[in-house]
């Protein structure tokens, strides 16, 4: 009884408290509304279309065209945000412009790129996202923010959530990879953490989402390249991390470069306005990318530069990134009635607005703080949570006879590779303010791991690209003096990022000649590889021993290495996108279809089926994949029931026991495949994933939960729902599990 009465007390007052927020927030937004509405209408056109404009700072360049006369365009009112500027002394310089010397005194917003760390490197987002840890996800983009914050900005052009299937295009390297749900997941994390729960707080930035939209998937993994795919595919499996993006609270949207099905995102008034603004209820800005707005005249959709920016600001565009178009021309389109004064005035709102939630009219100089700048960058625990996470992002991919970690009893190792002591190579691309001279290199990591105890020797062997054999001597020198070989391999890191596409994603150079060489020296030796994009390197998974892929992981990635590496950390991350065995399996990926041919490969004289006649079907790792020094071993699924109704939901486990020598974390995924539907489903979907510490010799027992509306799909009319049938559900380490049950859905 009295448990009861303290209940209904506490949903009353749970209740009450949601109310008073509620309204707390209406009364924000109400006097939100009022100031901006106040101030637009003391606005001329001029100080409008000033607000629309960005344009970038001479300190970094990240596109073909800079502006050299931003500061005069400040102080003429011309611009509304500033990007590539950061440090307090610099950022403040150029705000004193806007505040003092402008008629309306409206602050500036600063905007970066900071997109794996601003100081402080975390791996590239996607190795971050081979971690399938959410939470540390999250905490990289908080401290992200806080350093970002510390040094003047408070607007981050991220997360980038791009899906991508083809390992060509350079960008992979910026996004969480092929998967839809987990790269979901992963959008929504990175805007809590930049933007935290108060945007005004100084240390959070406002997030923007990018690149919308389908920018991943460019024909032929060639960048800025035409994007075409069917409405399905494009709802199904390209906009929704976009949308959890948008969900999750992001202040602002990045138009991309691409078209879809034959219009430019810069021009898409269905996608700007009636998708995002009018079914997904975005309220905040949208900006173009880098001169996207220009080349409106080079996609062959507007005529001149006035013709571009009225297409692009009737599509919703709300700010002209670089491009000066809305500057130079949109005077002209207002005066003409091409461009109404009420769509500047609600660009002008939304851009205002964002202002507002970000502190900025009550404090100009928020983000602008000496002693923040001193003390809340590059800290120890930045440092060592970089450690941790770069560790926990790096993916062993084989590891024959246990050749990993390196044994206690060695006396020498041999570091050697173009890639072992190069500082320049361990931030990868996009690194923001991060300073690459503060890395720690590889061969540093394992110095310092091993001092006095190994005796460590170093070669270089060759460059990352040429063809020149001179240093193979010293390096097989080095290895036959050595018990152990760590063999540092890869690309260098410009050579994935924005307009670094490939069309050969194998080992560049020789490194594979050193490579062999290397290996016919007979010693226990791990390769590690650097890289933003998965390579071909099926030679390499015959012949090396060991095989960790690093990827580029940062401030720390020499000492997360060497954690590994040395068994202190046993690794556990797995990779989400599909290794292919060669560049003309790409585009390949887990959640394919069927084919009303599908190869089975217990029956390879089939001829007439989907397949290859020089490659099997089947990639060298599948997403999902990853090893660690110990085993996992599953029991088949347990299901709590075998069929369910709509509405309801079932729960399937799993138990895993760990089987071999070490602890470790594993990372248990659950896939589900519709098996007939009313338009065809991909042989598998991922659904769940449960990342766990199992102590050696221990079982654990692993439940998922399912409600029908993770089964629901875009049906041919588009009409989003759960068939009922039957449904497969596998429970596995990766994607290419076939540990699986069946249930199904009822009528
Ligand atoms: C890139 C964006 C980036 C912008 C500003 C563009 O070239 O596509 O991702 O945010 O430059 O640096």
């Amino acid at each position: 009884m009295l448990r009861n009465k303290i209940l209904v007390a506490m949903i009353l007052l749970l209740s009450c408290s949601m109310a008073f927020a509620q309204e707390k927030k209406t009364t924000e937004n109400e006097k939100m509304e009022k100031f901006v509405n106040d101030l637009i209408q003391k606005m001329t056109l001029e100080e409008k279309i000033g607000q629309m404009s960005l344009f970038t700072s001479g300190w970094t360049i990240t596109g073909p065209v800079m502006s050299k006369d931003y500061r005069n365009y400040i102080r003429k009112g011309k611009a509304g945000g500033i990007f590539n500027a950061y440090t307090v002394d610099y950022v403040k310089d150029l705000q004193k412009i806007a505040v003092e010397e402008t008629r309306l005194h409206i602050p500036l917003i600063f905007g970066y790129d900071v997109i794996h760390g601003h100081r402080t490197i975390f791996p590239v987002p996607l190795a971050q996202a081979s971690s399938w840890d959410l939470d540390a996800i999250e905490k990289s983009e908080r401290i992200a923010a806080t350093e970002a914050t510390a040094e003047g900005l408070n607007w981050v052009f991220a997360p980038m959530v791009d899906i991508a299937r083809d390992p060509r295009w350079g960008r992979v390297m910026e996004g969480a990879g092929e998967d839809t749900w987990l790269g979901s997941q992963i959008a929504a994390a990175r805007v809590k953490g930049f933007q935290g729960d108060d945007l005004s707080a100084a240390n959070t930035v406002m997030a923007c989402v990018k690149h919308f939209a389908a920018y991943g998937a460019p024909q032929a993994g060639r960048d800025y390249n035409t994007v075409d795919m069917s409405e399905r595919s494009l709802y199904e499996w390209y906009l929704p991390p976009y949308k959890a993006a948008v969900d999750a609270g992001a202040g602002s949207v990045m138009s991309s470069f691409n078209e879809i099905a034959g219009v430019p995102s810069t021009s898409n008034r269905w996608l700007l306005t009636d998708l995002l603004r009018g079914n997904w209820g975005f309220d905040g800005f949208v900006v173009s990318d880098y001169t996207s707005v220009n080349e409106l005249i080079k996609h062959g959709v507007a005529a001149d530069s006035a013709s571009a920016g009225q297409l692009a600001v009737n599509a919703g565009l709300d700010m002209d990134m670089e491009g000066s178009i809305y500057a130079d021309y949109m005077k002209g389109l207002v005066e003409s009635g091409k461009v109404s004064v009420e769509t500047i005035n609600e660009s002008v709102k939304r851009i205002l607005e964002a202002k507002y939630k970000l502190g900025l009219f009550d404090d100009p100089y928020r983000y602008c703080n000496k002693e923040r700048e001193k003390t809340e960058i590059m800290t120890p625990e930045d440092h060592a949570f970089a450690r941790k996470f770069a560790s926990e992002s790096i993916v062993l991919l084989k590891n024959s006879g246990q050749t990993l970690p390196v044994s206690k009893k060695i006396n020498t190792i041999a570091v050697i590779g173009p890639l072992a002591d190069s500082k320049e190579n361990m931030l990868g691309g996009w690194s923001g303010a991060g300073e690459w001279k503060k890395c720690v290199t590889l061969l540093e990591g394992i110095k310092s791991k091993t001092e006095g105890k190994i005796r460590v020797l170093y070669a270089k062997g060759c460059d990352i690209d040429s063809k020149s054999t001179k240093g193979f001597g010293e390096a097989v020198k080095a290895a036959r003096q050595a018990d152990f070989v760590v063999l540092a391999l890869g690309e260098s890191s410009d050579m994935t990022g924005e307009a670094s596409s490939r069309t050969d994603i194998s080992i560049p150079g020789n490194q594979m000649e050193l490579a062999r060489q290397i290996f016919s020296a007979g010693k226990p030796t791990a390769v590690v590889l650097f890289n933003g994009r998965p390579l071909t390197i099926e030679e390499l998974d015959h012949s090396a021993p060991a095989i960790l892929e690093a990827w580029y992981g940062g401030t720390e990635a020499g000492n997360a290495i060497a954690d590994i590496l040395f068994g202190e950390v046993n690794p556990s991350a797995k990779i989400t996108m599909t290794f292919p065995r060669s560049v003309g399996q790409v585009p390949i990926f887990y959640n394919s279809k069927n084919t009303g041919r599908p190869f089975d490969a217990s029956k390879p004289e089939d001829k007439f089926k989907s397949r290859y006649i020089d490659s099997p079907n089947t990639p060298l790792y599948p997403f999902g994949y990853g090893l660690s020094y110990t085993t996992f071993k599953y029991s088949g699924i347990k299901l709590d029931k075998s069929t369910f109704a709509k509405g309801d939901k079932i729960k399937a486990s799993v138990n895993i026991t760990n089987t071999g020598n070490y602890d470790g974390d594993e990372i248990a995924q659950l896939y589900v495949h519709d098996v007939v539907g009313e338009v065809t489903r991909p042989v598998k979907e991922l659904k769940g994933f449960r990342k766990v510490h199992i102590a050696k010799g221990e079982t654990l027992t692993v439940t998922f939960e399912l409600k029908d509306n993770d089964l629901a799909y875009y049906h041919q009319d588009m009409s989003y729902a759960c068939d009922p049938g039957v449904f497969e559900l596998f429970i596995g380490s990766d994607s290419s599990t076939d540990n699986k049950v069946d249930f199904t859905v009822l009528e």
